[in-house]
């Protein structure tokens, strides 16, 4: 889901819109200046009188003097009073942390700590102490000022909250003082579904789009998930000599294709090649998202036309012309009373109708009413966005981990010969009988988790932990840290070692409260949760039904967060055909 570990920097850009903020025309009264309710901070409250008849050239040049003073005052709030003012609350309480730079924040600490911890040697096959690696910035500043420590984001204060506990609190949002931050133009390009929504419109999305990841619902789906993995299995099978001698792959781009064909065939069904063109667009458009992740609180930049905005800005209105035209069919379809197909699209729709034709008997109440075409298409975008790269990591560690970890590939591959055979289809009773699998799958999203951090900002003064945050600030929840920390799960957190998960997931970090958020909690937690494994499992079970795999001497263990947490340089593995 983004996933969106790039928060939008928290106040309103100063530059843009200063003539809308109150800076309206000159009196035109006689004399120069006269008093005014506006004005900038500290500067005479006085606005440029024009006479009669100075034309308006006067009239402008006067008008953007006083602008321009407005614009100056919003700047320097923006820029460096708030973030200032913000800061010396924060350390006041005993938070500390990096010191603010105007404008950039800890832009170039980051980018240098990035770059120094990707400059150092790959980690040994088998560490799992991923954290200095994966999170340079939030790893360095909680070492040097303490788990909940304050860094910047741009003008923004971000605090880290790493107490489980704290954790719950935030994600629960009981009093609604929390947000989700969002990046704006660039998070529209990309995709605008329930994740980026808040209060009324995020419940309406959410009740509408609940019902089409039940368990019955995801059981209908078995066959075009069986199908993808099956896709993926023989054209590994195509990759052997005729002798059958082992061969290297690459899983990591396997896996995307993967989970690509998987959510092209669960979301649009029958119109799975159209979809495969969506996922391919998608694909590049992260890619050039990535390129413009440091430039997206400068104000306005997106409206810029470079060369990767006027692309991104095609393949969005490229993406938008399949899936319009794709929901219109189904809806002149379900309009005519035909059966919706059983695809994530044609259930949404289902659910979107339903929701449509209760909410006319509630009077069309604003919080029960429908989505419109604009919605179902920025939730078929948000499907691919959240759906396919998470689960193609996950399958891609567990890959690398069951190599690292030979004896948990055979303890997995048994428990799967024996609950399956070594053919014919694999069921939902079977695959939720796997229990071995499903503990490395849980271990791995703790080592590894494909999220390494979700956001919040404060909305309202909010008081957590003992701390007051006043309204503005970001709270970061570094997933990641929260599972590698040897106070929460004991000295062997850096450890593999699937059995903590035994006894499910409650249990595994010890106490009663799990410590464990690789989807997120409360009530944004991640909607494509059993989806996701449910996939996993039946992938993992085909691939170590039909092979051995370790690892290629070219691997090299290196996590990268991009912004998921990924292996940088690939993820190749030498595959043998079971007999
Ligand atoms: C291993 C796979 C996955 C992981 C680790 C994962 C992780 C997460 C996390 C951590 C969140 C919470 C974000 C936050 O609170 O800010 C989230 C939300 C979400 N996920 Fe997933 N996810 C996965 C797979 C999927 C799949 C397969 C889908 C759908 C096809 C999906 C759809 C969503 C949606 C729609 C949200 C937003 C929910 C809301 O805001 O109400 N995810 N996911």
């Amino acid at each position: 889901m983004l996933p969106g570990p790039l928060p939008r920097v928290g106040a309103r850009p100063p530059f843009v819109s200063a003539a809308r903020a109150g800076a309206g025309p000159p009196s035109r009264s006689s004399g120069v200046w006269e008093r005014s309710q506006g004005g900038c901070a500290g500067a005479p409250k006085l606005q440029p009188r024009v006479k009669e008849g100075e034309g308006a050239f006067a009239r402008f040049v006067a008008m953007l003097a006083h602008g321009g003073c407005h614009a100056a005052a919003r700047a320097a709030e923006w820029a460096w009073l708030r973030p200032r003012r913000l800061g010396r609350a924060l350390r006041a309480q005993g938070l500390r942390g990096t010191a603010y730079r105007p404008l950039a924040g800890d832009a170039p600490l980051a980018d240098r700590l990035s770059r120094e911890a990707r400059a150092r040697p790959p980690l040994p096959p088998g560490c799992h102490a991923v954290v200095p690696r994966a999170m340079p910035l939030f790893h360095h500043a909680m070492k040097e000022h303490g788990k909940t420590s304050i860094t910047w984001f741009g003008p923004t204060p971000r605090v880290s909250i790493s107490e489980p506990e704290l954790v719950r609190q935030v994600l629960s949002n009981k009093f609604g003082h929390f947000h989700k931050p969002g990046f704006g133009q660039l998070q529209r390009l990309l995709h605008y579904g329930v994740s980026s929504h808040e209060g009324d419109k995020w419940a309406r999305h959410r009740r509408i789009i609940n019902p089409a990841f039940h368990l019955d619902k995801l059981k209908r789906m078995l066959p075009a998930l069986a199908a993808s993995c099956a896709d993926m299995v023989s054209r590994w099978e195509g990759l052997l000599a005729d002798d059958g001698a082992p061969c290297e792959v690459d899983v990591w781009p396997e896996m995307q294709r993967l989970t690509g064909d998987v959510i092209s065939r669960a979301a649009f069904g029958s119109s799975f090649l159209q979809g495969r063109r969506i996922f391919e667009l998608q694909e590049e458009q992260v890619r050039l998202a990535m390129l413009l992740v440091n430039k997206i609180h400068i104000p306005g930049y997106m409206m810029l036309p470079t060369r990767t905005n006027r692309r991104m800005k095609r393949i969005a209105a490229e993406i938008e012309g399949i899936l319009r035209g794709m929901i219109a069919k189904r809806e002149d379809a379900l309009r005519e009373g035909k059966a919706t197909s059983d695809d994530l699209l044609g259930l949404l729709l289902e659910s979107n109708m339903e929701q449509l034709i209760r909410s006319r008997g509630d009077g069309g109440r604003a919080s029960s009413g429908g989505m419109s075409t604009d919605d179902v298409i920025g939730e078929c975008k948000l499907f691919y966005f959240a759906g396919m790269e998470t689960t193609s990591v996950l399958l891609t560690w567990t890959m690398l981990l069951l190599c690292m970890h030979p004896e948990w590939q055979d303890r997995a591959r048994d428990e799967v010969l024996r609950v399956f055979g070594g053919a014919g289809t694999l069921d939902y009773d079977g695959l939720s009988r796997l229990k071995i699998v499903t503990m490395v799958l849980y271990e791995v999203l703790r080592l590894y988790s494909p999220l390494p951090a979700v956001h919040r900002r404060t909305y309202k003064t909010m008081e957590l932990g003992g701390v007051r945050y006043p309204a503005g600030v970001l709270l970061m929840l570094p997933l990641l840290c929260i599972h590698h920390d040897k106070d929460v799960w004991g000295p062997d957190a850096d450890e593999f070692r699937p059995e903590r998960f035994a006894e499910g997931v409650a249990r595994a970090s010890g106490g009663d409260a799990p410590a464990f958020f690789a989807f997120g909690g409360g009530p944004r937690t991640c909607v494509g949760q059993s989806f996701a494994l449910l996939e996993a499992k039946m992938g993992l079970a085909m691939i170590l039904r039909s092979f051995a795999f370790e690892f290629s001497p070219s691997y090299s263990h290196a996590p990268f967060p991009a912004p998921l947490l990924r292996p940088e340089h690939g993820a190749q593995v030498i595959l043998t055909k079971l007999p």
